[in-house]
């Protein structure tokens, strides 16, 4: 289906929109463009939510793909809008350059999310719900090439999923324990949003689960004394005198949410901001935790165990004042309730 595709919605969905979790369905629409000789195509709408590639695809052999997470909201009056999708753009354009892929250009990657939510409308949940519309860019490498060498052919897909909370709980706090494995290498690809990373991921994740922990907290690949990463999130803390803290390091993912946070912090909250080390054996410094991202939102951190001892934050069951707030602000912004910095909502 091209051009102005399909605008109207098929017959209401029926879903328990309170109850979700983030797990796939299948929605009606997803946008596909495919890259050949040097060029994307238009791209266009598809019913299928089947994918048919060369069994020779990079993708699936040396891991050539990338994917982005952002989510589009329904406000108060009914609006739908896509929360910083530009930076997803930019982010996704870093990972294929450093995966030898072709860029999806700025104003397409938009244009793309504009046209799969507005298909799939009656997918986005209600406002007030606190569910939202996940949407889940990729670019994979296609073609038949069998030699460790770059793609001939790449396709650049969005699906979109109505979702709930990431981590069970939504506001309530969960509990983390130190991952005894990395996710990335220094110098690696740890600060692009590449399939790799998450492979690496999935064993320490389902050692985490099996320990009855949320998931684990990745220590820095180089010295296993900062925290980097909490699971498919970012790590902030609150210092006992208000500071937001959060690591810098070239293996984490530059997390869109915790840039936003941290703008939200000092903007909004009037509070001093730091992007610096955390350190694992220094977590008294902290009077809040969380983990930031687009699928995590903000979790609050319950506690972090690390060589046997458990750790805990502002408390297990409750949320802390502070983290409440960077809570309540950036959903308020997302949502349309709350006015956002220039730039950072596009209205769909
Ligand atoms: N860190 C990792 C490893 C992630 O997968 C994600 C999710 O995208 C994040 C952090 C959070 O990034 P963002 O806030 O841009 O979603
Ligand atoms: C996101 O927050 O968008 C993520 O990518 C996290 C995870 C679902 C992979």
């Amino acid at each position: 289906m091209k051009g102005e595709d399909i605008v109207s919605a098929k017959e209401k969905v029926n879903i328990d929109w309170e109850n979700l979790r983030f797990d796939y369905i299948k929605t009606d629409f997803r946008y596909i463009s495919r890259w050949k000789d040097g060029k994307w195509d238009e791209g266009e709408l598809s019913e299928d939510n089947m994918l048919s590639i060369s069994e020779a695809s990079t993708a699936l052999h040396y891991g050539q793909q990338c994917f982005e997470g952002l989510k589009a909201y329904r406000t108060k009056d009914g609006d739908i809008q896509l929360f910083r999708p530009d930076e997803n753009s930019k982010r996704m354009a870093v990972s294929c350059r450093r995966l030898l892929m072709p860029e999806v250009p700025e104003d397409k990657f938009i244009e793309a999310c504009k046209r799969v939510v507005k298909a799939n409308e009656q997918y986005v949940p209600p406002y007030g719900t606190g569910a939202t519309l996940y949407l889940r860019p990729f670019v994979i490498g296609v073609g038949h090439n069998v030699g460790v060498k770059p793609a001939p052919e790449y396709i650049f897909c969005i699906f979109c999923v109505p979702v709930g909370p990431y981590f069970k709980g939504g506001l309530a706090p969960v509990n983390f324990n130190v991952a005894e494995y990395d996710r990335a290498a220094p110098y690696g690809t740890g600060g692009v949003k590449v399939g790799g990373n998450y492979a690496a991921s999935l064993l320490p994740h389902e050692k985490a689960v099996k320990a009855g922990f949320a998931d684990c907290i990745y220590l820095d690949p180089l010295t296993h004394t900062k925290i980097e990463e909490v699971g498919a999130a970012n790590f902030f803390g609150i210092t006992k005198d208000n500071k937001f803290i959060t690591p810098q390091s070239e293996s984490i993912l530059p997390s869109i949410t915790k840039y936003s946070l941290m703008h939200i912090a000092k903007e909004y909250l009037g509070m001093e901001v730091e992007e610096r080390d955390v350190l694992v054996d220094k977590l008294d410094e902290f009077a809040e935790a969380g983990a930031c991202g687009t699928a995590a939102v903000i979790t609050p951190i319950g506690g972090i165990e690390y060589k046997g001892k458990m750790h805990v934050f502002f408390s297990e069951t409750e949320v802390g004042p502070v983290t409440h707030k960077l809570y309540d602000t950036l959903c308020g912004i997302q949502i349309g309730d709350i006015e956002a910095p220039k730039g950072w909502i596009v209205k769909v």
